[in-house]
């Protein structure tokens, strides 16, 4: 069991592998937070205690006596409002009487082999399905009471002792008559009486998504969020809180992750003693969520890792468990197909000659699949018009989906469409049947992005038009892909059917809607893979993962781009779940100029594909080639380790990133020189993850070296690798396999 409760000194320890948790119930029922981090054997940890007598930070009313012990000071696990903690809340409510304050209290606990799992929201999963490995998890499930709003509020663990991963999430239940409205609703909080962190997160943009930025903490509070409606571009739901001195490779590192796909909230702030603490959540930005009798609010699920081997120790913890349970686990041992996507090819000027063109030239490349993207239905010859009409534009495809499905299938290969079911165009037969379905305020004209609108989905009627007509459509042609888009952020949340007191839900129930619409389609055609996007990468977050296991990365294709852009993802989320294409040269996003092999390396470290016109360029033989080198690493880039070796930090002149197979096999180096110059300098890197004793052949050139020469004396990218083209373009890439010799 990894949740041990040591009942004299009330104080729970939750142990993995390579970390530790402990929670503590004080004297009047406080929950505290005791300590987070590497093991500590068999200790308690609450001789830490950092309580003292403080001026200005005043004392519950039952300890009065005792003036060291102030909520303002405590380091608790679920943090209360209007009762003296002036530090960030987890929670804030108006229970009827008009009181805005919530004291909560240790009301009881239960420990359970297994995971909890949670109703209408995606959780990392316990046992992995079809895998069949039992995980080793165990849950902690500790109810806080307020007794005088009867409020409770179940804070469930999820402890995976050899995945060195704890999840945590919140139920807050009105368990009393009074009704109460939540304006807040934290998954989560913690606090570090004694650290000393960085704070790094991943900001971005639409085209240059998951940037990395590290930055100190002081003394103030910082927020990581979006309100978009979506979990963004613009700041990823994952925040990693680093020892000030953490590096790649070496150092303590917190990860915490939201597995969710809407409006986020993460605020850190180090109080005037010095500690830190971090709340997360839903964004209470337009939210309230009324309470009745005997009803419940579930958080959002978060996943929290800890790591003493630096950064890249920490992104190996998130890309297994993601990989292991939180990607559908019939997807754990299939090859991805290598795809064709017809965007960059045509856009929306395409007919069934054109695609049908691209898909014969395709399939004599050996790519598995042809997906349809835009274009394909209603009016849809532009951004302009046709979003909610699933049905054939028959000006284009004369034959319809089948047609093309069929012509796909008889040349060997799969076919995918393209939907974006939560939107609307105000030119559309839905929206001239239905224009209620919209989001828009009363008396308001709505935002419109990309001509845009976007449909409620917090209505089941909404849900079950789009369940009908996209499984129409699935039901129509062998459909096996779906590419599911999402492209503008939402506004103007308000929903024509709900009341004024329940708009405060929309947002949360809007996403609600999205994860029950996948899930329903998900049953129905259990065989179809999803796979997500928002506009490229508005929408990575492990939330949208459970249902899809993998993403489109960046609406960028540029591989230079894509360098930070997939590097930055790479913190969080595993090769496997990123969306990766080779597109053409001169790129369509910004016109930069690159080979074909770079752009092959780059898209091969996601699921890798082709995203432009293969009847109009001579690659033929590179093509084959590339498929070929994705086919032979696939096993290793997916299952294996992922080591960033020469970060985008740096500011080197080159990138250099590898995938170590976790026997320690087999290693493949990529790196790609971003600025070249004359007289060019060597590219020099040490490899990690090798087994020190194991001989590795390098697959190149023959030579033979020790992993433990390889790991501490590092490696040239010299001779061989400048022979073979290095000077041959502007940003030359390189490709290094090394295999471990028995
Ligand atoms: C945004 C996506 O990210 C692109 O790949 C493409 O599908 C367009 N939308 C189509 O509108």
């Amino acid at each position: 069991m990894s949740i041990r409760f040591d009942k004299e000194q009330r104080v729970f320890c939750l142990t993995t592998n390579n970390s530790e948790y402990q929670i503590g119930i004080n004297e009047i029922g406080i929950l505290k937070h005791l300590y987070y981090g590497a093991p500590v054997g068999q200790s308690n940890m609450n001789y830490l205690d950092s309580s003292s007598d403080r001026a200005l930070s005043g004392n519950p009313y039952d300890n009065r006596v005792k003036r060291d012990m102030s909520h303002d000071t405590l380091p608790q696990e679920y943090t209360t409002n209007n009762v003296g903690d002036y530090r960030i809340g987890s929670i804030q409510l108006q229970s009827e009487n008009g009181s805005f304050s919530c004291d909560l209290r240790y009301s009881r606990h239960s420990i359970k082999k297994g995971k909890y799992t949670l109703q209408k929201l995606p959780y990392v999963r316990g046992k992995n399905g079809n895998l069949a490995k039992d995980e080793d998890v165990d849950t902690l499930e500790i109810v806080l009471e307020d007794p005088v709003i009867k409020l409770e509020v179940k804070l469930c663990y999820g402890v995976f002792e050899s995945k060195d991963v704890i999840t945590r999430t919140a139920i807050i239940k009105n368990a009393g008559e009074m009704s109460i409205c939540l304006n807040k609703a934290s998954s989560m909080a913690i606090d570090f009486p004694y650290a000393d962190f960085d704070l790094i997160h991943f900001q971005g943009k639409h085209c240059n998504e998951r940037q990395f930025e590290r930055e100190a903490i002081n003394h103030d509070i910082i927020t990581v969020s979006s309100k978009r409606g979506m979990s963004s571009h613009h700041n990823n739901p994952f925040v990693i809180l680093a020892d000030r001195t953490a590096t790649e490779n070496t150092g303590e590192v917190f990860g915490f992750m939201m597995m969710y796909s809407g409006n986020h909230k993460f605020e850190i702030e180090k109080d005037s003693l010095d500690s830190i603490r971090l709340v997360a959540g839903i964004n209470d930005t337009n939210f309230n969520w009324n309470l009745g009798a005997g009803e419940e609010f579930t958080a959002p699920e978060m996943i929290l890792a800890f790591s003493d081997a630096g950064l890249n120790g920490l992104s190996n913890i998130y890309h297994d468990i993601i990989r292991e349970n939180v990607i559908d686990a019939k997807y754990y041992d299939v090859k991805r197909p290598v795809l064709i996507n017809n965007w960059e090819a045509t856009y929306f000027d395409f007919d069934d000659d054109k695609i049908k063109k691209l898909i014969d030239k395709s399939s004599q490349l050996k790519i598995d699949m042809f997906v349809l993207d835009d274009g394909w239905f209603g009016e849809r010859n532009n951004d302009d018009a046709g979003l909610g009409d699933w049905f054939v534009n028959e000006n284009k495809l004369k034959g319809g989906i089948k047609e093309i499905a069929d012509f796909a299938n008889s040349k060997g290969m799969r076919f995918g469409l393209w939907f974006e079911p939560e939107m609307i165009n105000e030119n559309s037969d839905l929206f001239r049947e239905h224009p209620d379905w919209a989001l828009k305020d009363p008396g308001r004209n709505p935002m419109i992005s990309r001509n845009q609108l976007v449909l409620d989905m917090s209505r089941t009627d909404v849900q079950d038009y789009l369940f009908e007509s996209i499984s129409k459509i699935l039901d129509s042609a062998n459909i096996q892909y779906v590419k599911w888009d999402f492209n503008r952020s939402v506004a103007n949340v308000y929903s024509s059917v709900t009341g004024y007191e329940d708009q405060g839900k929309i947002s949360h129930k809007f996403i609600l809607g999205t994860y029950s619409l996948l899930s329903r389609l998900l049953d129905r055609f259990p065989d179809l893979m999803i796979e997500g996007c928002a506009g490229g990468g508005g929408r990575f977050d492990a939330g949208m993962l459970f249902y899809c296991p993998q993403i489109w990365t960046s609406d960028n294709t540029d591989p230079i781009a894509r360098l930070s852009i997939q590097e930055g993802t790479s913190y969080g989320y595993p090769a496997c779940a990123m969306g990766a294409h080779v597109s053409a040269s001169p790129n369509h996003q910004t016109g930069r100029i690159t080979s074909f092999k770079t752009r092959g390396i780059v898209a091969q470290s996601g699921t890798f594909g082709y995203e432009l016109d293969v009847t109009k360029i001579d690659n033929d033989d590179e093509i084959r080639a590339q498929i070929e080198a994705f086919h032979k690493y696939d096993k290793l880039m997916h299952h294996g380790n992922y080591y960033r070796l020469k970060n985008e930090c740096n500011k080197d002149f080159f990138t250099a990133w590898s995938f170590v197979a976790k026997d320690r096999s087999e290693a493949l180096v990529n790196l790609v020189v971003k600025n070249k110059e004359a007289n060019q300098k060597i590219p020099f890197v040490k490899l990690i993850g090798l087994d020190a004793d194991k001989e590795y052949r390098l697959e190149e050139t023959g030579e033979k070296f020790s992993g433990q020469a390889l790991m501490n004396g590092g490696f040239a990218f010299s001779n061989y690798f400048i022979r073979n083209g290095y000077f041959e373009n502007i940003y030359p890439s390189m490709q290094a396999h090394f295999i471990g010799e028995d």
